[in-house]
C-alpha cells in the first residue's frame, strides 16, 4: 500500500513540475537541485561558449547589447530572466547591485542547481554581498506553457537565446506569458538567432524563398539538423546539436510577434555577435534583438 502511495506521490509530483512554474529560495534551490546530484558545467567550447545539459544550445560568453540594456534597466528593480542557465547574468546584475530582485527561471533544475551553487560560491567569496538573500528566487518551469502565472508583476523580463527552440505556437504562448508577467510600463529585453550565421547558412536561400513568398513564420525549421554546416562546426559542437525543430527569427517577424501580444517595440533591429566566433560568424546580422514596452 505504502508503495503505491509513493508511486503515485512522485506521479503526481511529476505532473504538476511539468505543468506549473514552481517557485524556490535559495536554500530551497541549493537543496532540491544541487545537493543532491551535484550537476556540474560543462567545460566551454573554443568560442567561449558552455554547453547547457539538455542540449538547447550554450550560455554566451559575453554579455550583448540587449543584455547590457537589460542589466542598466534591472538596477534595484524587481526582474525575472527566462531560460537564464547557469545563472550567468544574475551574478553579473546582483554583483552590480545586491537590492535587485532577481528571478531566474530555467526549464532544467541542473542549471538552476548550478545557477545557485555559484551564487553561494560568490557570496562566500565576497564579491556578491547578499543581506537580502530573500531578493533571488529560482523558478522551475516552462515560459509556453499556457498555466503559467507569476505571484507579482515584474518591472523587466530578459530572454536571451532561447526562442529558437519554441515552435511558432509556443511563441505566441510565450508572448502571452511575458505580457501577462510584466507591470504596466515593464519592459521586454529580447535576444534571437537570425537566420544569417554561419553554421546553419544552407537554410538562408530557402528562407529568402519563403519570405519572398510571404509566408507566416519563415525562420521556421522542422529538423535543425539538415541544414547544419559541418564544415564550421568540430565534432563536439555537432554532437550538441539536438534533431528537433528551431526559429530563425528577423527584426519583422519578431517585431510583429511583439506587437500581436500587445506590446509596444522601442528597439528592434539586427545586432552582430558579441564574441568571436568561427562557427557563428557571418556578415554582422547574427543576431536580432528586441526591446519593447507592456502599455
Ligand atoms: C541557449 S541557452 C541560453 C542561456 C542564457 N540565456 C544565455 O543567453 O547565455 C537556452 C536556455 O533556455 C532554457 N529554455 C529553453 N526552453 C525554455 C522554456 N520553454 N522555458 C524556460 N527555459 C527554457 C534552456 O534550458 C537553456 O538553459
Amino acid at each position: 500500500m505504502s508503495k503505491i502511495i509513493v508511486t503515485f506521490s512522485w506521479i503526481l509530483a511529476l505532473t504538476i513540475s511539468s505543468t506549473f512554474a514552481a517557485t524556490f529560495t535559495f536554500h530551497q534551490a541549493l537543496e532540491s537541485f544541487y545537493k543532491k546530484a551535484k550537476p556540474s558545467m560543462p567545460a566551454a567550447e573554443s568560442d567561449g561558449r558552455t554547453p547547457t545539459l539538455n542540449q538547447k544550445g550554450a550560455t554566451a560568453p559575453t554579455l550583448d547589447y540587449v543584455t547590457l540594456s537589460f542589466l542598466d534597466f534591472a538596477k534595484n528593480k524587481r526582474v525575472l530572466e527566462v531560460g537564464g542557465a547557469y545563472g550567468n547574468v544574475m551574478l553579473e546584475a546582483l554583483h552590480r547591485n545586491s537590492s535587485t530582485v532577481y528571478h531566474l527561471n530555467d526549464l532544467d533544475e541542473r542549471h538552476l542547481g548550478i545557477a545557485a551553487f555559484r551564487l553561494q560560491e560568490k557570496i562566500d567569496q565576497r564579491k556578491i554581498c547578499m543581506a537580502g538573500l530573500e531578493n533571488v528566487q529560482f523558478i522551475y518551469g516552462d515560459i509556453t506553457q499556457p498555466s503559467w502565472n507569476v505571484k507579482k508583476p515584474y518591472d523587466a523580463i530578459l530572454m536571451a537565446n532561447v526562442m529558437r527552440f519554441l515552435t511558432p505556437t509556443q511563441i505566441d504562448q510565450a508572448f502571452s506569458n511575458l505580457f501577462t508577467s510584466l507591470k504596466s510600463g515593464g519592459r521586454i529585453f529580447i535576444i534571437a538567432m537570425s537566420p544569417y550565421v554561419k553554421r546553419y547558412k544552407s537554410f538562408i536561400p530557402e528562407y529568402q524563398r519563403r519570405l519572398k513568398a510571404g509566408l507566416p513564420n519563415p525562420g521556421f525549421v522542422e529538423n535543425i539538423r539538415q541544414y547544419a554546416n559541418e564544415d564550421s562546426m568540430s565534432q563536439d559542437q555537432l554532437h550538441t546539436i539536438a534533431n528537433g525543430h528551431f526559429m530563425f527569427l528577423d527584426d519583422v517577424t519578431l517585431s510583429n510577434l511583439a506587437q500581436k501580444a500587445g506590446f509596444k517595440v522601442l528597439e528592434c533591429t539586427f545586432k552582430s555577435l558579441s564574441y568571436k566566433s568561427d562557427s557563428w560568424e557571418l556578415d554582422g546580422r547574427e543576431n536580432v534583438i528586441l526591446i519593447g514596452e507592456k502599455p
